[in-house]
């Protein structure tokens, strides 16, 4: 099974020539390695124009940093998933602490946007996790919560993300162990809440992720891949790392 690379370039970069110049890098080394999925999570403002420059190339995929729950209307500012999907869209980050923090998303939201998105076939990247000193019971209820009156057949489409708040762009990366047990406990949840097995989940692990420490979540905590923030902005360290987790995938 191929590992995911997934890229959340957040409010970055903020030109278009330095976009397209580190898209264009992670295409070209996309295009040789066959062992990794690379998703690319741009500004909405620039998916279009790399959905173009991608032309029929498979190696890469775009997906959007958040979608609204309707498909269409009078909801100024926000983002159509139906026409998310319309340019070549294919995944979404859902329930980003960033979201959670800055925009009070709320679980109620989150929840309207993951089966809005799963109706236009947006596959959502779910991301949960605690805040610093917090035990794993907001991870039971984001699951819960986020994925509530989600049918047991499109859970499998969902992509969970592990992000623990506190390890979010501070440095302070999380324990590749408690990373592991912490997505054993992830795949529990989900068999006890929706019976889906553990064995058709995928986790990912988010938060401080660089180049020395990426393998260590593919080897030691055996994740299914990495949602990756500032490193993914740092053009030769992002390239590292796709290399790195391509190589280390033969173990
Ligand atoms: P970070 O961000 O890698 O900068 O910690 C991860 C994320 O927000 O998904």
């Amino acid at each position: 099974m191929k590992k995911i690379i997934a890229a959340n370039w957040k409010c970055n970069p903020t030109s278009f020539i330095k976009a397209k110049s580190l898209f264009l890098s992670v295409k070209n080394i996309g295009k040789k390695l066959r062992k990794v999925k690379i998703i690319i999570f741009p500004p909405f403002l620039y998916l279009k124009t790399f959905k173009d420059l991608l032309k029929n190339s498979k190696s890469i995929k775009l997906g959007s940093q958040n979608c609204f729950w309707e498909e269409k209307g009078a909801f100024t500012g926000e983002i159509s998933p139906k026409a998310l999907k319309d340019i070549g869209t294919e995944y979404v980050i859902l329930g980003h602490s960033e979201r959670r923090k800055y925009f009070s998303e709320t679980d109620f939201e989150i929840n309207k946007k993951i089966k809005k998105a799963l109706e236009f076939n947006l596959k959502p990247i779910l991301c949960i996790g605690e805040r610093e000193g917090e035990n794993l019971d907001r991870i039971e209820r984001e699951i819960k919560l986020d994925l509530k009156d989600v049918p047991k057949k499109r859970i499998k489409e969902i992509i969970f993300a592990y992000e623990p708040i506190w390890a979010i762009g501070t440095g302070k990366n999380c324990d590749p162990e408690r990373v592991f047990s912490v997505s054993i406990f992830i795949k529990k949840q989900i068999f006890k809440y929706f019976k889906v097995k553990s064995s058709e989940i995928k986790v990912l692990y988010g938060g401080s992720v660089n180049q020395k420490n990426a393998l260590s979540y593919i080897i030691q905590a055996k994740v299914d891949g990495l949602l990756i923030g500032g490193a993914s902005l740092k053009k030769k360290e992002f390239l590292n790392i796709i290399k790195l987790v391509n190589n280390a995938s033969n173990i």
